[in-house]
């Protein structure tokens, strides 16, 4: 089995810093130590209310990283014209709701075709690869690969927030929603929701390639470093990858 990658989202490094206003925690400097200690790549996601990430850290990280970078973005016009001056490698197209705490459901692809068709065809002109963070439902996998993105990013959360009973039906959904859209020549990768106690079943899904995961690694490494945090999380899909 192919080793799945692991990105890391920083946004909660800079939704302690944005507790403050201060520029402490720095999320560049612990981007760089995530690589360090053997993330495969950096994920950020730039919101329209900046509660945590600013342009400014987006602009610094693409000058600090040297694994993938990785902007979650709405389709607005306002975050599509700073995803196409950014300079990162990977985009994920997130549905964007002010109220809400996280991202609380995939995007609506179908309902959104075209403008998902056109942002996903601009980014990638730029040489960006563009997937879309959707829930795990076979027509959001149909409608990503009629909207031209070579990726899908399978929400998690369902799975994360199930009881123990409707668990592995969740599973289930995330399976046959990955072996559509390999069917269908999308890539796949994965997150939300996931931590070092539910992130072994969804490691070992068919096809996947990467997983981003943010919150469990920077709530973890309050405890025991981000060096710890990170090696930990990737030992855990090591092993289950083996
Ligand atoms: N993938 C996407 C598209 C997200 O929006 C988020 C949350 O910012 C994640 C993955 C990571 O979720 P979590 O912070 O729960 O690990």
């Amino acid at each position: 089995m192919d080793q799945v990658r692991l990105h890391v989202n920083i946004d909660h490094v800079a939704t302690v810093r944005q507790a403050r206003r201060e520029s402490e925690p720095d999320p560049i400097a612990w981007a760089l130590a995530c690589e360090a200690a053997g993330a495969d790549g950096i994920t950020c996601h730039l919101r329209f209310d900046r509660r945590h990430i600013q342009d400014e850290d987006v602009r610094r990280l693409r000058a600090a990283v040297t694994t993938p970078l990785n902007l979650e973005l709405a389709l607005a016009p306002e975050m599509v014209s700073i995803a196409l001056e950014s300079g990162a490698e990977l985009f994920c197209l997130v549905p964007e709701n002010r109220q809400e705490v996280t991202t609380e459901g995939g995007l609506d692809v179908r309902k959104e075709l075209e403008r998902v068709r056109e942002v996903s065809a601009a980014l990638a002109e730029r040489g960006g690869i563009v997937s879309a963070f959707i829930d795990p439902d076979l027509d959001a996998v149909e409608a990503s690969a009629l909207a031209g993105c070579r990726y899908i990013e399978l929400h998690t959360g369902s799975y994360a927030n199930a009881k123990a009973e409707t668990r592995e039906a969740e599973l289930d959904r995330l399976r046959s929603a990955c072996e559509l859209a390999h069917s269908l020549g999308l890539g796949v990768n994965a997150g939300h929701g996931l931590d070092l106690t539910n992130v072994t079943p969804v490691a070992r899904l068919p096809h996947l390639e990467e997983l981003n995961i943010g919150f469990a690694i920077v709530s973890e490494a309050l405890t025991v470093g981000v060096d710890t945090a990170v090696r930990t999380m990737k030992a855990v899909i090591s092993q289950a990858n083996s």
